[in-house]
């Protein structure tokens, strides 16, 4: 993979360098509520506009239906991403169109120009190879150089994270170095013991992940939605918590692996209960206890860890000489059940071992509740994507930027 600084070596002056990012920021309306990936990107836009390059970063936002959709617009990330920088940022209504070209067009050496969110096209995510390559060549057609630095979205064959790359010099940029530098440590020669916490609703999402790390980790901790399906496989009663019955069989067999190869497979032993799932917008306090892991009322549901187990998970990841964390324990976004989600990124603050946040959720969910990213390893911008990297699985743009 070429780095940006052998691509600034070779010169970009006056160079239009179209770089994918992963601008897919939370918004509330159109207010960002967690810039982190716009940060993440700045270092490599900054790099590139003070070579003298024609700055132009793309990105997908939401799930639109490849149709123009406002609700998913990309001016409110190119907006923030102008005062990271401290200049004026361009804004592109079309992905594109003639406001595409013209932006591009009109941008001089050093200035950036953000366009449109590239789902607005329906050639971004198609499954068929030509529609994505007509679109990847239209983008192909507003620039010199591609420089592949979305992390998020390196899971996406997508025509502008896969297609674009083959069209175009291209390079890894500084924000997709780090990251895979990071996933390497957490997959070659890492230091033990080794634990993994995995938290999120689903168990479906995790299976190819608990897999993989079964060969890998000496200990896995469950926590989040998905711990329920695995406190009914060991033939407790859930009551109205969460739950994939037909994931059991597939648990039932990871807890047998585990148990055969020595890991250490870790659930709570005492879980918060509620009778409704809370507003999460009004936070109002709710009609909350605390109840054994084995013994949750029926018509009750499980919403986090309990104290017992945030002690109990905190003790496991206190020697742990590498971590990696994703997906919440609970719902952290209410106040009564962010407990062990807050326990947990405590225990990784707290210990002395190398701690990888895994994107999405977990990573939002430590900037929410305060915590200072610097006190982590690493706080990735990827969440299905880093979670396929531990998979072992082939990342199509990073394939892409390969050759
Ligand atoms: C993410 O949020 O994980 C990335 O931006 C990818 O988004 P997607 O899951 O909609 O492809």
């Amino acid at each position: 993979m070429k780095t940006i600084d052998e691509l600034l070596a070779e010169g970009v002056t006056g160079k239009r360098v179209f770089v994918r990012a992963d601008l897919n920021v939370p918004l509330s309306g159109t207010t960002i509520t967690d810039d982190g990936r716009i940060r993440a990107v700045q270092p490599t836009v900054e790099k590139l506009a003070a070579a003298g390059a024609r700055v132009i970063v793309a990105s997908h936002l939401g799930r639109p239906k490849g149709a123009p959709d406002p609700a998913f617009s990309l001016a409110p990330a190119a907006a923030r991403l102008g005062e990271l920088i401290g200049a004026d940022v361009a804004f592109a209504t079309e992905t594109v169109g003639e406001s595409a070209r013209a932006t591009v067009a009109a941008l001089t050496d050093g200035r950036v120009a953000v366009i449109e969110n590239l789902r607005f096209n329906p050639g971004e995510t198609s499954k068929d190879d030509a529609e994505r390559g007509e679109f990847a060549d239209q983008l192909a057609e507003l620039a010199d150089v591609y420089v592949g630095d979305g992390f998020g979205a390196v899971h996406r064959k997508h025509a502008s994270v896969f297609d674009l790359p083959a069209r175009l010099p291209h390079a890894a940029g500084d924000l997709i170095a780090t990251e895979v530098g990071v996933l390497k440590k957490l997959t070659e020669n890492v230091e033990r013991p080794y634990a993994v916490v995995l938290g999120g609703s689903k168990v479906s999402d995790k299976l190819g992940v608990i897999d993989h790390l079964l060969e890998r980790a000496d200990r896995i901790l469950i926590g989040g939605g998905m711990a329920y399906t695995f406190l009914k496989a060991q033939g407790h009663e859930v009551g109205s918590s969460l739950l994939q019955e037909d994931q059991i069989p597939a648990v039932l067999e990871y807890l047998k692996r585990a148990e055969d190869k020595g890991v250490e497979f870790v659930l709570p032993v005492d879980v918060v209960v509620c009778e409704q799932f809370p507003d999460l917008k009004a936070k109002a306090p709710t009609e909350h206890r605390t109840v054994p892991a084995d013994a949750i009322p029926a018509g009750f549901m499980g919403l986090d860890n309990g104290p017992e187990t945030n002690k109990l998970y905190a003790s496991k990841l206190a020697d742990a000489v590498t971590v990696f964390w994703n997906g919440p324990m609970g719902v952290f976004e209410h106040p009564d059940y962010a407990e062990g989600t807050r326990a947990v990124a405590q225990a990784l603050v707290d210990s002395e071992g190398f701690s990888v946040v895994g994107g999405g959720d977990s990573a939002a969910a430590v900037r929410i509740l305060g915590f200072d990213e610097n006190a982590f390893g690493h706080i990735s911008t990827g969440g299905g994507a880093s979670l396929e990297y531990l998979e072992g699985k082939t990342l199509p743009g990073l394939a892409a930027l390969e050759d």
